[in-house]
């Protein structure tokens, strides 16, 4: 791998105590291009704008992939990734589902490491506060015939995060539009899943609420995930999401919720969730809990779920008296290393291999 550094950092510009996500990114960035079935030319070099053919199938077909991932600091400015590895593995499901090629895990790993090594003063030092990093592949060959692209780029850049979403969401349950159907890229960090998300969010945003709480396309009886989130509910003291199909992208801040829940005692279901039975718990005041979870959003409580015109205030309970709250401590303690990780999670940086 060639590593090209900058001449020019611009940390000194970061305001590290205004962390907005998204705005700011580290200096470098790393690339890989496959041609003729090879990856080559693997870069670590300055980040910066990238020219392409107006014809590539990124532009006009949306192939293109990506994941969501962090790298976060402990008390000794010690560099930890959280489950890398399950990052590789979802971004080349994704790329499969896409017709696009895997990428190599010595181009991904070694790519991702010497990157975040070179950068590794851009990752924030307080407690919630991380490297958000964006692995993405796009197509980029120069035919514009509707087929898969035969040249491909990989591409890591990364940008400090603090917490996604800044206060408790409304939530409406959408029975109109659809993020994904039965056979389709549910299951995949497809860019066009988030693209197809803009237009109904935007109408939610207008009538109030801050993200769509999807549900399948064929009925509009069954929850499936949030906004950038898989969800959670606490309901009848049982800790309820819903069991992860080709509709729903299959979380890794949900599965470690689920495996972290089980540890400290709470009984955790993962299976069908349907509308009826939410809306049921809302009436009845026995739903006192629901959250959505991602790498972005880490743990985001909800405040209010609309259904059918009707606004359902979830009970107003002190933070710390919250589950959600409690569980994304325990996560965010496992994730700083200031707690044990009893499931090897945490992956130190220059271990990553
Ligand atoms: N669902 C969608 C649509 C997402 O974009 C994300 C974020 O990556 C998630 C769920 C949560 O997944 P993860 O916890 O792996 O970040
Ligand atoms: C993530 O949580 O990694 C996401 O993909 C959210 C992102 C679209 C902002």
């Amino acid at each position: 791998m060639r590593i090209e550094k900058t001449l020019q950092s611009r940390i000194g510009d970061m305001d590290f105590d205004n962390i907005s996500f998204g705005n700011q990114y580290s200096d470098h960035m790393f690339c890989s291009e496959y041609k003729n079935g090879e990856w080559k030319n693997s870069v670590i070099k300055p980040f910066g704008n990238i020219v392409f053919s107006p014809i590539c199938p990124v532009f006009h077909y949306g192939q293109a992939v990506f994941e969501g991932m962090k790298a976060y600091k402990d008390k000794n400015e010690e560099v930890f990734f959280f489950r890398p590895k399950e990052n590789f593995k979802r971004i080349n499901k994704s790329a499969i589902r896409l017709e696009m090629p895997p990428i190599p895990k010595d181009i991904f790993i070694n790519g991702l490491r010497e990157l975040i090594e070179i950068d590794k003063n851009w990752i924030p030092k307080n407690y919630g506060q991380s490297l958000y990093i964006r692995p993405f592949l796009i197509a980029k060959d120069g035919v514009l015939s509707a087929r898969p692209s035969q040249d491909y780029m990989f591409i890591i850049i990364s940008t400090p995060a603090d917490a996604y979403y800044k206060r408790p969401l409304k939530i409406k349950i959408e029975e109109k539009y659809s993020r994904s159907a039965i056979g389709g890229v549910g299951f995949t960090k497809a860019a066009g899943n988030y693209a197809s998300s803009f237009y109904p969010t935007r109408l939610a945003n207008e009538e109030g609420f801050d993200q769509i709480l999807w549900t399948d396309s064929s009925t509009h009886t069954m929850i499936e995930e949030s906004g950038t989130m898989n969800v959670f509910f606490w309901l009848k003291n049982k800790l309820l999401t819903p069991k992860a199909n080709d509709n729903i992208l299959s979380g890794i801040t949900c599965d470690s919720i689920i495996s972290l829940a089980k540890k400290l005692g709470f009984h955790v279901e993962k299976r069908g969730l349907s509308v009826s039975e939410i809306v049921k718990g809302l009436k009845t005041g026995e739903l006192k809990e629901a959250f959505g979870c991602g790498t972005a959003a880490v743990i985001n409580y909800f405040k209010m779920i609309s259904y059918k015109g009707d606004n359902f205030f979830l009970p107003d309970i002190p933070e710390k008296k919250r589950i959600s709250v409690f569980l994304k401590k325990e996560l965010l303690n496992i994730q700083h290393n200031l707690s044990e990780d009893p499931f090897g999670w945490r992956v130190k940086l220059k271990n990553f291999s």
